[in-house]
């Protein structure tokens, strides 16, 4: 486990993330998701305030699930509109020295040589301050404007999505040898061609004979995130991802997911210490607890319930306008977001949550836990899950924007500096690369241990 907290702030390029209805709330400007300036300042506050990074969902397709239709999703802007944020980093990198940028990027909608171009790019004009949460994708509406006649089903989405990083993870690590760029003027020679191979990739999904058409960048691979619930998602994170996004709102479903997904990592010859394991909270925070609480009433009287069944019926892929409100949540297994669905049975056995109580407590921030309170009572709670549950960092989330991270920067952090849980404002991070925030100076690139070096990702022994 980390000594220290790591802060992403968890945001999308969108009206609406995951606190529908919150954009109604007055002084709110989530409509300003079009504008630089906006990305750029909320870039300089999350600096400000020490996060590691700022994290982008993402999605495609329209959440249409819900009534079978679209209308809700469209009117109350759940998820759609939203553009495209792997633009508005540049710009926000360029605002900043330190902060780093998680992008949401889909493999069952995208090509492993385009995408591990895009992610060169990125990670060149940040210096190294990139990372990819890889994610499968669960909106059937997706699949249709993508190409395909419908969504593939979950397994081979994930055999997709092990064979795509095989080949990103190739053209990155292995296409372009250390050394190879010389650029020697004199010699008119900028790169020594026998220093760069073919990965010659024959698969089942893909065919790329490479090489590669960057030259590495810092961290080559980008730190790699990922959020799977399901037993294949569990096990794509064990062999793949640095970062874990755990989605269980409550201590005993975290501690499990991090013991299961712990012991999968080291099977595949990992060191377990080397993942980072974070939640999502959504702090409501004020300088007294009354305050706090007024706040937080105010919050939940614009929560949109319609627009969150519209939202959860995406994430479950199944239509909560067909369920009487009061009727209690049956466990599926479903082709979309496992975690949403284990959030309200499999972790939480023993409470039967009704589909009105889920939806009312989805409403901001949906699956995570709510913490409402003053500085000190956010900053115990917080260093409560880090110290004795062993989660290493927390994906902020916000109900309103920008004071849910504002309110996060200036009243929860410096309580956090004081602490030792936050590093002070005047310390230069380690290093400048994002991986190195999470693992350490000197660590920029993927670690040795990690299946997407020397080849094929490593499947784990028997
Ligand atoms: C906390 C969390 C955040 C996620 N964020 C996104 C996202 O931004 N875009 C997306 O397409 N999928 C997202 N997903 C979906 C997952 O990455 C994964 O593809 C999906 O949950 C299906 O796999 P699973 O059933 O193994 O969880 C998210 C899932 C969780 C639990």
């Amino acid at each position: 486990m980390s000594d220290r907290l790591h802060l992403n702030l968890f945001t999308m390029s969108a009206v609406e993330h995951v606190s529908p209805g919150s954009w109604t709330y007055p002084g709110d400007r989530s409509p300003e998701y079009t504008d630089t300036e906006y990305w750029t300042e909320v870039a300089r506050t999350a600096e400000r305030g020490g996060f590691d990074a700022v994290f982008f969902a993402d999605v495609r397709g329209v959440y249409d699930v819900y009534g079978d239709d679209r209308d809700v999703a469209i009117e109350r802007a759940v998820q759609t509109p939203a553009s495209d944020p792997q633009l508005v980093v540049p710009a926000m990198a360029a605002a900043t020295e330190h902060l780093g940028f998680t992008v949401t990027r889909s493999t069952t909608y995208t090509h492993p040589y385009q995408l591990a171009r895009e992610f060169s790019t990125l990670d060149h004009l940040t210096d190294g301050r990139i990372a990819i949460n890889v994610v499968t994708s669960y909106l059937e509406s997706a699949a249709e404007n993508l190409g395909l006649d419908e969504r593939m089903e979950k397994e081979a989405r994930y055999d997709r999505a092990d064979e795509f990083l095989d080949v990103c993870y190739a053209l990155w690590e292995e296409s372009w040898a250390d050394g190879a760029v010389e650029r020697d003027r004199e010699a008119g020679r900028y790169t020594d061609p026998a220093k760069v191979d073919a990965i010659d990739h024959e698969g089942e999904y893909f065919s790329v004979p490479g090489p590669h058409g960057c030259e590495p960048s810092p961290q080559r691979t980008p730190v790699v995130y990922q959020a799977g619930s399901s037993d294949r998602g569990r096990e794509f994170a064990a062999a793949n991802a640095e970062a874990v996004f755990a989605s269980q709102p409550t201590e005993e479903g975290v501690r499990e997911y991090v013991t299961d997904v712990t012991e999968r990592a080291a099977a595949y010859g990992r060191d377990p210490e080397s993942l980072k394991f974070f939640i999502g909270v959504v702090p409501v925070v004020g300088e007294t607890q009354a305050l706090a609480e007024a706040k937080h009433d105010e919050y939940t009287r614009h929560v949109d319930v319609e627009a969150t069944l519209a939202l959860l019926s995406g994430f479950l892929d199944m239509d909560l306008s067909e369920l009487d409100p009061d009727q209690k949540v049956e466990h599926i297994e479903t082709d979309a977001i496992q975690g949403t669905m284990n959030a309200f049975t499999k972790a939480q056995p023993n409470r039967n949550w009704t589909v009105r109580e889920v939806a009312e407590f989805c409403g901001l921030g949906t699956t995570s836990p709510t913490l409402v309170g003053t500085p000190e009572l956010i900053a115990d709670e917080l260093a409560y899950w880090h110290e004795e549950v062993g989660v290493d960092g927390f994906n902020v989330k916000e109900v309103v924007r920008p004071d849910s991270l504002t309110d996060f920067v200036d009243l929860v952090v410096p309580e956090l500096r004081e602490r030792g849980l936050v590093p002070p404002a005047d310390a230069d991070p380690p290093g400048g690369t994002l991986r190195e925030r999470l693992l350490g100076e000197g660590q920029s690139r993927l670690r040795s241990d990690h299946p997407g070096v020397g080849g094929a990702a490593g499947r784990p022994s028997e």
